[in-house]
């Protein structure tokens, strides 16, 4: 995982008032809603012995009580009660827990990961043109390998027609011209695809193909896990890779449509797209979680071809980050 991201790591409707347990980033947390219905995520560990923080209850407060001698803690992590040393005895700084930042917009809940936010830190980006005309459906699936071979997946326009040959790979077009590459800024790049039935010519070269208008179908990726299909101005699909641990990861899988958009008629049409799309999902998941190494690497001995571009426009990006991380952590 790559430290100092904001990651998408829950739906907005998994977090209720009261405290949920859930692994993510390779470590237990806890997430609530505090009094005023903000989102709080905590290490799941209380720091007085070690007791699952998320089997406690959310007190009227909005503080998040420990379930086994009812230590409060509040959203930073700090203890603000010790309940043995009387309600009102102060509480040594030393008693918190580790705190993540949260964000949360467009039915998505985000956690900062890593060291202390830089002064000033931003909110995470999503797809700004993904806007409230839009209606949505969500699936959600488990996937047992690590969340960066589930994004290079999503990356992957030489897989269609042999894991999807039924499904969004019929046609046959083996043949990959390019892909396109082009990046918007350091941490967010489009895919162009141009796959066709091979009829003896050689593939066009990336820098061969054109970079078409992005009203149009192309994927789209930003660091660290959100990716989408633009199918075009009226339809996407948006999917979310939350690294569980080193081996698992959940995907959220939005399809969002806006050729009906009353509000209970243009949710269904959403919903009866998953099917479809949770048949596709299922198509990928078979043979990617069999890929070894279960993490992808820069350098990792794989035979690539120059359909792979984007997988390695993913990896090189992925490596800066992974290394200038490293290098904060040296100068330390
Ligand atoms: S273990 Fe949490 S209060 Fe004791
Ligand atoms: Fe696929």
């Amino acid at each position: 995982m790559i430290p100092n991201q904001w990651y998408v790591v829950l739906e907005s409707r998994q977090v209720k008032k009261q405290p949920v347990g859930v692994t993510r980033m390779g470590e237990r947390l806890v997430f609530w809603r505090d009094g005023t219905g903000r989102v709080a995520c905590l290490r799941d560990r209380c720091v007085h012995r070690g007791a699952q923080l998320s089997l406690g209850q959310v007190l009227a407060s909005g503080r998040l009580q420990c379930p086994f001698h009812g230590f409060e803690y509040d959203p930073s992590g700090r203890v603000a009660v010790i309940p043995a040393n009387g309600r009102g005895a102060p509480v040594a700084e030393r008693y918190h827990v580790q705190h993540y930042p949260t964000y949360e917009a467009h039915g998505l809940i985000w956690i900062w990961w890593g060291e202390q936010p830089p002064e000033g830190l931003g909110p995470p980006r999503f797809f700004e043109d993904i806007d409230a005309r839009f209606c949505y459906a969500t699936l959600v699936d488990r996937w047992d390998t690590h969340y960066s071979r589930g994004i290079e997946n999503q990356l992957d326009v030489a897989h269609l027609p042999f894991v999807h040959d039924d499904t969004i790979g019929r046609g046959g077009r083996t043949l990959v011209d390019g892909p396109g590459v082009e990046w918007l800024d350091a941490d967010r790049f489009r895919v162009y695809v141009y796959n066709r039935v091979d009829d003896g010519r050689p593939p066009r070269k990336p820098s061969e193909v054109p970079i078409p208008s992005p009203s149009g179908f192309h994927l789209e990726f930003i660091f660290p896990n959100l990716w989408q299909n633009h199918l075009g101005e009226q339809a996407r699909v948006v999917a979310a890779f939350a690294p569980v641990d080193d081996g698992h990861m959940v995907v959220y899988l939005r399809f969002y449509q806006k050729f009906i958009t009353f509000p209970a008629l243009g949710n269904l049409v959403a919903r009866l797209a998953m099917p479809f799309n949770l048949r596709v999902l299922h198509q990928d998941r078979r043979v990617v979680v069999t890929q070894r190494p279960q993490r992808s690497a820069l350098q990792m001995g794989e035979k690539l071809i120059q359909a792979d571009r984007p997988i390695v426009e993913y990896r090189r990006r992925r490596q800066e980050l992974l290394e200038a991380a490293q290098q904060r952590d040296l100068a330390k």
